[in-house]
């Protein structure tokens, strides 16, 4: 598919899989029982990601501006890009395929499958078992020809100074909104506990499942949706001066979430045919026959 944004291969793909990010992101936060044995075997060994992920996250912060988000916004929130039924829709994001083993490593579908099946394990309501199914079908974003930098990858606000908790914190100096006085200050474009909802963050596959998902997902399975990247928010406990009582009293949901994203991950796929009438079911029950990308 044509890629319209003038990045080369190489600068729009950096990953040779969307997995390092998020393989990434496990070891930097790492399930608490397995903490104290991942930081020791992450000591004694290289990390084959850790160039490509370092390189991703140079090009993440480096062009993801305030005008990049907009503009991305401006295109992507039109939805005129191509409608499917939702079955259809699993089947489109599993044709992004990447150079990772395909022995280890689990499609998009199966990652879905497996995070909404550890929240309907635990008992949580069916929305947010639909949540955890549908969290990364922003991804499909990739097959638009979009940079991976501009699809996966821990979110950020723009417009305003970003937080030194973000990952790779260094590479925002080569962001021309860095030496933008109307973007750099603390509060930048933005009025002190505005509220999340006013303020524009990094662009990506989060934002977009948000928007695709916003009339038919309770809000607090919205706020999973939106901000489930939002590493900076969720985990480093940032931005407490954008704010609103809404947010504060959300972010328990998108914590909630979480580990359901990170930790799921189990080499076992899940049995697809057996679980497809309860999806569908699900489906059914919240969202519309066709889904608008
Ligand atoms: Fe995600
Ligand atoms: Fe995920």
């Amino acid at each position: 598919m044509q890629n319209q944004n003038n990045f080369s291969s190489v600068e729009t793909n950096p990953l040779n899989s969307l997995d390092e990010w998020e393989d990434d992101v496990l070891e930097r936060y790492p399930e608490p029982e397995v903490k104290a044995k991942s930081k020791e075997e992450y000591r004694n060994y290289e990390t084959p990601g850790r160039d490509t992920v370092k390189e991703f996250y140079r090009l993440n912060h480096t062009y993801q501006t305030y005008d990049f988000v907009k503009e991305k916004k401006n295109n992507f929130l039109q939805f005129n890009k191509k409608e499917m039924p939702v079955w259809d829709a699993f089947n489109f994001l599993n044709q992004l395929v990447d150079d990772s083993d395909p022995d280890t490593d689990l499609d998009q579908f199966q990652h879905l499958l497996q995070t909404s099946e550890a929240i309907r394990q635990d008992g949580h309501p069916d929305w947010m078992v639909l949540t955890g199914l549908m969290h990364d079908m922003g991804k499909v974003l990739c097959l638009f020809g979009e940079p991976q930098w501009a699809v996966v990858g821990d979110t950020f606000p723009v417009g305003c100074a970003y937080s030194d908790k973000i990952v790779y914190p260094e590479f925002f100096q080569n962001n021309p909104d860095y030496n933008n006085p109307a973007y750099n200050t603390k509060y930048g474009v933005y009025e002190k506990n505005c509220g999340l909802k006013n303020v524009h963050i990094s662009w990506g596959h989060d934002e977009y499942i948000y928007q695709m998902m916003k009339d038919y997902i309770p809000e607090e399975g919205l706020y999973m949706l939106r901000y489930h990247s939002f590493y900076a928010w969720h985990r480093e406990g940032e931005y407490d001066y954008l704010l609103d009582d809404h947010d504060k009293e959300m972010l328990k949901w998108v914590k909630l979430f979480n580990p359901y994203d990170l930790y799921s991950k189990c080499p076992e796929p899940p049995d697809i045919n057996k679980l497809r009438p309860y999806y569908e079911d699900l489906i059914k029950k919240y969202l519309p026959a066709t889904l608008k990308f």
